[in-house]
């Protein structure tokens, strides 16, 4: 049979909060270590075990069909970790009508902070540096949930400072953490992306359902301010919902912040809702809900 590979499973390793997987093309339940015992050797034992039968052609059950699946040509089969995703844990201080965790994973609002993980990450990653398993281009995104709430999400940015790895912070930004404009700083690769996703405070409270929005637009001045020379890798990310946040006028004024001297380089980041998952039975969704003429929309601006 033919061999086949994949990036993912030869690189990728994520926390997602029911276990370890290797990629984030599966959705809830299909993960491929449970937290329990002695997950993290057990996890690199069977992917040493799917790489050989990869080598045979013999493909994991969850990865038939997947769109990141091809034959094998000649790429490095390397033990190291280039790409990791780090969500495991469940609770938000917003309640976004259109965000797909609280949809699918059941999100939990929560207003407390220093909120636990369903495990601790950060000795995970120490552990790994020790045993040279991450690669040194590494890129990490951290996604969430909100990781400003997380108690360990100072100890795992200070980690990404010190050795220098690319790490993408998502955040909804009611929370100021100090050690993101340092991780922004400390690598070319790191980003700071703060879903604003409206202009004025009543459509952020619309959206997100609490009202937050000065807050959020003080704490992007002060992270842009700290960011210095880093300040062009923060950026707002603007999902465009339709009724709701898709008019010009709305659009307009969060671009107005672009104006604004002291921000002037936070560029407005217009998305459309996530499409289908990569296996394709599986289809988010919040995508369903909101999916109708969101492309066409986005390109009249
Ligand atoms: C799940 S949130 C977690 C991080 C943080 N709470 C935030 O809002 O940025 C991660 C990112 O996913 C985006 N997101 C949530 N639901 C989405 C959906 N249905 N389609 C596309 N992006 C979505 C959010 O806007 C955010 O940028
Ligand atoms: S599901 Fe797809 S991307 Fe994920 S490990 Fe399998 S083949 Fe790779
Ligand atoms: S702030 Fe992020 S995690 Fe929270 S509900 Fe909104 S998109 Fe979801």
């Amino acid at each position: 049979m033919t061999p086949k590979y994949c990036l993912y499973l030869n690189n990728g390793l994520n926390f997602h909060y029911s276990g370890l997987t290797f990629c984030n093309k599966l959705w809830i339940g299909d993960t491929y270590q449970k937290y329990e015992d002695d997950y993290l050797k057990t996890f690199f034992d069977n992917r040493e075990h799917i790489l050989q039968d990869m080598q045979n052609g013999i493909v994991p059950e969850h990865c038939k069909n997947c769109l990141y699946l091809k034959d094998y040509t000649n790429e490095e089969i390397t033990p190291k970790i280039k790409f990791m995703e780090i969500y495991h844990w469940n609770e938000c201080n917003c309640a976004c009508f259109y965000c797909s965790n609280r949809h699918v994973t059941k999100l939990k609002m929560t207003q407390k902070r220093n909120i636990k993980g369903v495990i601790d990450v950060l000795p995970n990653l120490k552990k790994l540096q020790k045993q040279n398993l991450l690669d040194e281009n590494l890129e990490v995104t951290m996604v969430g949930g909100e990781p400003t709430l997380l108690k360990e999400f100072s100890g795992i940015l200070k980690f990404f400072i010190k050795h220098k790895y690319g790490i993408n912070i998502l955040s909804n930004g009611i929370y100021y953490e100090k050690y993101i404009p340092k991780a922004v700083k400390a690598s070319e690769k790191s980003f700071l992306t703060i879903s604003l996703d409206s202009g004025s405070p009543e459509v952020f409270k619309q959206i997100k359902g609490v009202d937050k929005f000065n807050d959020v637009l003080k704490n992007i001045k002060r992270y842009v301010k700290d960011a210095k020379d880093a300040k062009n890798r923060i950026m707002i990310k603007y999902i465009i919902l339709e009724g709701v946040n898709d008019s010009k006028t709305e659009i307009d004024k969060c671009g107005i912040y672009e104006k604004n001297g002291e921000i002037e380089l936070i560029i407005p980041h217009i998305i459309n809702l996530e499409t289908a998952n990569m296996n394709k039975d599986i289809i988010s969704s919040a995508y369903n809900l909101y999916k109708k003429d969101l492309v066409k929309k986005i390109n009249k601006y």
